[in-house]
């Protein structure tokens, strides 16, 4: 990897299994990227102890989840796919970026308030929750961080905290610009066409998960809650047709226009079927990648190790030089 590629960073938590709306809003952008830059990718488990959770979930999810990714395309040979626990710095540079973020800030922050209400008791590990999200990114000195809609609060903290070390200690960081996905791209519940898909969504037939098979897909597609009318059209007193319009131009690649034009009176029912090929289409394949990575653990374990060995070089280069500079005594090696 050249060091004149400008470097992307984007993380996930590792959260049970992929859905539609996460490939085609999310991981399909950064696939794209692989190519032009220098490409780090984490597996946020710190990130996911602050919310209740169960740790044997935890492992497994975290293995899995990087599975996943991989099978959708993040190639790890052309970026690094590392867990943040297994790189050192995470945590030390967070304590110190802390130690510069005013405890309104925090509080001011929208999915902090959000999700502190949903939970029984808040550990502060919630409400510090960006800082360390803000140290993800400034570790890696990363220009540019694709994010969704909901993390732009939490990546302007961390510009303004990369300025902060920048005026208080000397100029150490760049200020990550942060790369939103366009919002046409968003994929809707199927159930409930009017929000996002979700994780979260207590109806399982909302979302389309990555690892579904071709049977569960055309069951949760063909159940998919359609406008009144019969009109294959996508306009905003349609949202359930506008968003099937959505899926299928994004499975396909097709332009909504011409899907509009191709499917000009046809029934619901065969819409729909054609919908879910699509859909499984695009799908099998990962999920067939997926069982054929999960019967090799010792490979997927190399491929953390050595993308958290690269991860590594380039976090302790930055976190040498912010101890320096705000004036932590040099430990010889
Ligand atoms: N907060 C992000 C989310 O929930 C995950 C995240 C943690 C992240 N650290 C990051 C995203 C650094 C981008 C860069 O989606």
């Amino acid at each position: 990897m050249s060091d004149l590629k400008s470097v992307v960073l984007t993380c996930a938590q590792p959260t049970g299994q992929l859905h539609l709306g996460n490939y085609f809003g999310a991981i399909k952008n950064w696939v794209a990227m692989l190519e032009d830059y220098e490409c780090y990718f984490g597996i946020v488990d710190l990130h996911a102890i602050t919310v209740p959770y169960t740790p044997a979930d935890l492992r497994r999810n975290t293995l899995s989840c990087a599975a996943q990714y991989i099978a959708c395309g993040l190639d790890p040979a052309r970026s690094s796919i590392f867990i943040q626990s297994h790189v050192t710095g995470h945590t030390e540079l967070a304590w110190i970026l802390g130690c510069l973020t005013p405890i309104g800030r925090l509080e001011r922050m929208t999915q902090f308030k959000e999700k502190a209400h949903t939970t029984q008791s808040v550990g502060s590990g919630l409400f510090t929750y960006p800082i360390l999200m803000a140290a993800d990114i400034l570790l890696y000195n990363a220009d540019t961080v694709p994010v969704g809609e909901d993390q732009k609060q939490h990546l302007e903290l961390a510009r303004d905290l990369a300025q902060k070390f920048n005026t208080t200690y000397s100029e150490t960081f760049v200020l990550p610009e942060p790369l939103m996905v366009k919002t046409g791209s968003r994929i809707m519940s199927l159930q409930n066409p009017e929000a996002k898909m979700s994780k979260s969504d207590p109806n399982q037939n909302g979302s389309v998960l990555i690892l579904d098979t071709p049977d569960a897909i055309r069951r949760k597609i063909s159940s998919a809650v359609t406008d009144s009318g019969c009109e294959i059209k996508a306009a905003e007193d349609k949202p359930g047709m506008t968003n099937l319009l959505n899926l299928f131009s994004a499975a396909t690649g097709k332009a909504l226009s011409d899907l509009e034009s191709e499917y000009e009176g046809c029934g619901y029912a065969q819409f729909k079927a054609e919908v879910a090929d699509a859909v499984i289409a695009v799908v099998d394949p990962i999920r067939a990648r997926y069982t054929t990575l999960m019967e090799d653990k010792g490979y997927l374990q190399q491929i953390l190790k050595s993308g958290a060995e690269v991860a590594q070089k380039r976090a302790y280069k930055t976190l040498a030089k912010v101890y320096k500079k705000a004036g932590f005594f040099e430990r010889i090696r």
